[in-house]
């Protein structure tokens, strides 16, 4: 049986006039991984900081592991993690430092321990006693969800992990993420990266103009598009062609859309 563990109906939020989200509703469902796509200013952003307690929406309602996000937001606190879009680790402490800190905020037994643990289980040993402002970009992304873990959260949301790294510790946020899932844990990513919601997510949502036009796994979502035909070989689309032909208009949509097909053939 799967159980929901994120439910949002409704969802609205305004920063003064500007109205971003018109009506958000969407499900994930327990241990899955769970992508929200949209554009710079699609309210990504926003809408993880409703979920995770940090903002109040202006309508509709969201609960996580049942717990409703503005009338329970201590218990939803409880239940999950945030990774936000910008590092939180602190430069001047070390790898290690900063993990025990968040353990003893949480007042856990054993910090050393769970430091120690944490850093061998993202390759971070031998970095762990030195100042993480030594730390290359993806060394900070893993510390940083690293960090996020501690207390074993039932849900961790990542507001796009994997911004500014190369592809190679990419793919190795792109394991640890799967790690997490297969051990239980939900997981929400926003992302701008069509390739990281194609390669991770079990269902995918487009968030634009202030509401989702789209929710599927990879799959559903390319049957929204007929495949295309060239020269004889038959291609699906791509997450990436899905997303230009819901979410394009004439105007923004990039010139070399249909080019992008035949040369990604
Ligand atoms: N505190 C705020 N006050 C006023 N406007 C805001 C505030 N926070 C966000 N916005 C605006 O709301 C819109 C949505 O922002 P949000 O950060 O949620 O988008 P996003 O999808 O996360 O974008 P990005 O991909 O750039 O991270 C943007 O136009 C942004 O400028
Ligand atoms: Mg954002």
């Amino acid at each position: 049986m799967t159980t929901t563990a994120i439910r949002v109906e409704g969802i609205e939020k305004s920063y003064k006039d500007l109205h971003v989200l018109r009506g958000v509703d969407f499900e994930v469902a327990s241990g899955s991984i769970f992508a929200l796509l949209g554009s710079n200013g699609a309210g990504k952003t926003t809408m993880v900081k409703i979920l995770s307690t940090l903002l109040k929406a202006d309508g509709g309602s969201a609960a996580v592991e049942g717990f409703d996000v503005a009338a329970e937001s201590l218990q939803v606190r409880q239940s999950i993690s945030l990774t936000g879009q910008f590092a939180a680790v602190d430069e001047v402490l070390s790898g290690k430092e900063n993990l025990i800190l968040v353990a003893k905020l949480r007042h856990l037994k054993n910090p050393g321990q769970i430091a120690d643990d944490l850093l061998a289980q993202f390759s971070l040993t031998e970095a762990g006693p030195r100042k993480v402002a030594t730390y290359s970009g993806g060394m900070r992304r893993r510390l940083d969800i690293a960090m996020s873990l501690i207390g074993n959260p039932k849900v961790i949301f990542l507001d796009e992990p994997t911004t500014g790294l190369d592809p190679e510790a990419r793919l190795e946020v792109w394991q640890i993420v799967k790690n997490l899932a297969r051990q239980g844990t939900t997981v929400l990513l926003t992302t701008q990266y069509l390739d990281e919601a194609e390669h991770l997510a079990d269902r995918i949502a487009i968030l634009h103009e202030g509401r989702i036009i789209a929710n599927g796994t990879l799959a559903e979502l390319k049957q929204l598009l007929p495949p295309a035909k060239i020269e004889y070989v038959e291609k699906q689309p791509s997450l990436e062609d899905i997303f230009l032909a819901l979410v394009g208009t004439g105007s923004t949509a990039p010139t070399g859309n249909n080019e992008s097909v035949k040369d990604r053939s």
